[in-house]
């Protein structure tokens, strides 16, 4: 099998064809789509017709997929790496997380030492509007920064937790908000200003000033790409260069989605 990579021609991203997930891949392909994400930073997958199996072994092409360590509800225990987000209601337990509402952007888990590192979306299940999701590219959003921001950034922390203290570790991260990518060793901006709790070195103003002027310079439209969904779709991004967001839908419709999660460090030992 010769898989074919196109890049979306948007921000990030490119669209990979001539794949079946529903068999183990070669050496030769798990290689080129290693390769295709790291210079993409995130994959489409389309027209996959998978089991929670397949996709947990899709995801060890790039690592060693670990339960949630949020989202809980109604794990499979055959297949506990698939948490469920979803927004259907059966016997009024909700199946999934999340709901239908907005997620505003964020990365992935960033109150971990190790947040998410790779992240893996199958679309089982979408409403006929709404429901698209959004990525930027931290690596772009990082080269257009004028040289005064970047020289005042660097080397400079943001301390992260989530507002469930049960979740958090005894003492919390500090990422940095330029992080060096650990694989491709590109800088990229890392920010994730939901869940940061101050800046290193900074009071409580000056630093929500900063996060709150690198957020609206990484959100900008050229920075940004979106995907309308269709059930068969998966993708694959890589959290440590990207935030994402979820637009709100209508609750009457359907969504359901699974997902697959990795950890690691979301910059690389200097
Ligand atoms: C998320 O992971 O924040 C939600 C993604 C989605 O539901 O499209």
């Amino acid at each position: 099998m010769t898989v074919t990579i196109t890049p979306t021609g948007g921000a990030l991203g490119a669209q990979v064809s001539d794949i079946d997930l529903r068999a183990p891949l070669d050496e030769e392909t798990v290689g080129r789509i290693r390769a295709a994400f790291l210079a993409h930073s995130l994959l489409l997958i389309r027209g996959q017709q998978i089991s929670k199996e397949d996709q947990v072994r899709f995801s060890r092409c790039f690592g060693e997929p670990v339960p949630h360590p949020t989202n809980t509800r109604d794990r499979d225990p055959r297949v506990s790496e698939i948490t469920i987000i979803s927004n259907i209601v059966e016997a009024g337990q909700a199946v999934g997380a999340l709901g239908n509402d907005e997620v505003a952007f964020h990365a992935d888990l960033v109150f971990l030492h190790e947040p998410g590192s790779v992240s893996l979306l199958y679309c089982v299940e979408t409403p006929t509007e709404g429901g698209n999701t959004f990525w930027t590219n931290g690596y772009a959003a990082y080269d257009a920064l004028d040289p005064a921001t970047k020289a005042k950034i660097e080397g400079v922390k943001a301390v992260y937790v989530h507002r469930n203290p049960a979740y958090n570790p005894p003492t919390p991260p500090q990422h940095p908000l330029v992080c060096i990518h650990p694989e491709s060793g590109r800088p990229t901006l890392f920010i994730s200003p939901s869940s940061a709790e101050r800046v290193v070195g900074m009071d409580e103003t000056e630093g929500r000033q900063l996060l709150d002027d690198l957020f609206a310079h990484a959100i900008q439209p050229r920075f940004v790409w979106e995907h309308s969904w269709q059930p068969g779709d998966l993708i694959v991004w890589d959290n440590r260069c990207t935030m994402h967001r979820r637009e709100s839908f209508d609750n009457s419709q359907r969504r359901l989605m699974l997902r697959t999660q990795l950890l690691g460090p979301v910059t690389k030992e200097l």
